[in-house]
């Protein structure tokens, strides 16, 4: 990327009076990443983002596979903000994920709405974030932000964006743009009823981690692994938007998929190894130390503790046989003898939740309980129920002796 040219103060000042045209109350975030990198260019060199060449698309191997990656080094800051210099990207709902992709995209100097219910938990979370509710500012209702958006980025609770689909439709018109970070309500539309317009590009971005770490990993100028995909190109330029999308909002390197793809295995991840399995496994094991006259601290340490603390950043680093290599050969021995047994024992269970995926049975009870009007107070009773558990009670104790420790 070194012939990628960009005048730092150009682009600082474009930012600043875009910045000033979305929200007064916003401080700008100088560690954003595109910041960086614009502050960094040489300042020689032309603003045109045409003169900017691009590394096009990539093609890696996979172990084995060949897949096409996209990445954010392909959209210099001056590039990605002469592509939306017409667009007003409505973020419509604001909980983790328009928290962090709102932010980002506002960050990088784009024209950013917020469309949220009124006097709604996240209209509040959206104030205190800078966007700005007085009329012809950044702060809207849902129907209004799409309204005046090109790009209708649908950040809703999967549930919400099934119930308030018949208001929302209409809206849609031709020539605007309909965005998603989950295959959910498009792929299972027998069940959302969500049908997008014939006349529009349905797009998706969808990062791999929690809306906090989207914004996270921005503000230290790395970005996050997406899945891009489209579902219906009108205009041509679907790819190419969801690909710069992605960028605006975060991503470093974007996996093309399909929506389909998406949302099984997203559903199927969060359900597994990701929360759902992580919390039984840690549970079970913990249960049997308890069981076997184990104290909470030691059960804790030895199930939690080193795991997150110790061993799982090494396979993040390296991968699983250097987490392996890195500990004693009594613990390799073992550990290679009971992993066929555990992944024996688990494949019936995967197998019967993909399943389960598949055929709608989950998207059936998330639209369900989430579609309650008490759906935070519900889900706020069963986490509390998880953290009361002893083995999250003995964690905290085990915590507040870390030396980083800054309380909870
Ligand atoms: N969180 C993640 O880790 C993650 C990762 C990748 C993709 N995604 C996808 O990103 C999208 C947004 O997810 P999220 O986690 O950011 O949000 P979320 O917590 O699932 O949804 C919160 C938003 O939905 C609104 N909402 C809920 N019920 C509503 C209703 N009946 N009418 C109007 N608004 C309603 C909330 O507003 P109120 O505060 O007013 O209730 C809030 O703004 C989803 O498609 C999700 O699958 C999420």
């Amino acid at each position: 990327m070194a012939s990628v040219c960009i005048r730092p103060a150009n682009v600082l000042r474009t930012a600043a009076r875009r910045i000033q045209r979305t929200g007064p109350k916003f401080t700008p975030v100088q560690a954003a990443s595109y910041s960086l990198l614009a502050r960094s260019a040489p300042a020689n060199c032309s603003r045109q983002p045409t003169a900017a060449p691009t590394r096009g698309v990539k093609t890696l191997d996979f172990a084995g596979t060949k897949e096409v990656v996209y990445e954010r080094s392909d959209w210099p800051l001056s590039k990605l903000q002469d592509y939306f210099k017409n667009d007003t990207l409505a973020l419509i709902g604001y909980g983790s994920q328009g928290h962090g992709q709102g932010l980002n995209a506002r960050d990088n100097g784009l024209n950013v709405i917020v469309g949220v219910r009124k006097d709604g938990e996240s209209w509040r979370q959206a104030e205190q974030d800078g966007w700005v509710r007085v009329p012809g500012e950044t702060l809207f209702p849902i129907e209004e932000a799409i309204n005046r958006g090109t790009i209708i980025m649908n950040l809703l609770s999967d549930a919400a964006q099934s119930a308030t689909w018949p208001t929302v439709a209409p809206l849609i018109t031709k020539g605007k743009t309909l965005y998603f970070s989950h295959g959910f309500s498009i792929v299972f539309k027998d069940l959302t009823h969500v049908v997008p317009p014939k006349d529009v590009d349905v797009i998706l971005v969808a990062p791999k981690g929690s809306g906090r770490t989207v914004r996270t990993l921005f503000k230290e100028g790395r970005g996050i692994n997406s899945s891009v995909a489209v579902f219906q190109d009108v205009t041509g330029k679907a790819l190419e938007k969801a690909v710069a999308l992605g960028v605006a909002v975060g991503s470093g390197y974007m996996y093309e998929t399909t929506f389909e793809k998406e949302v099984y295995s997203d559903l199927y991840g969060e359900r597994g190894v990701l929360m759902g399995a992580i919390q039984g496994l840690f549970c079970a094991q913990y249960k049997v130390l308890r069981a076997n006259g184990h104290t909470p601290s030691e059960a804790f340490n030895e199930t939690v503790e080193e795991a997150t603390q110790s061993l799982y950043p090494l396979i993040g680093e390296k991968g699983m046989d250097y987490m392996y290599n890195a500990c004693s050969t009594t613990a390799r021995r073992g550990a290679l003898d009971w992993a066929p047994i555990f992944e024996k024992t688990n494949l019936p269970v995967f197998e019967k939740l993909y399943q389960s995926v598949r055929d709608g049975t989950e998207t059936r009870k998330s639209l369900e309980f989430n579609g309650r009007s008490t759906y935070r107070q519900d889900l706020a009773k069963e986490l509390k129920e998880i953290d009361d558990q002893e083995i999250w009670r003995a964690g905290k104790t085990v915590r507040s002796l870390r030396p980083d420790y800054k309380g909870e």
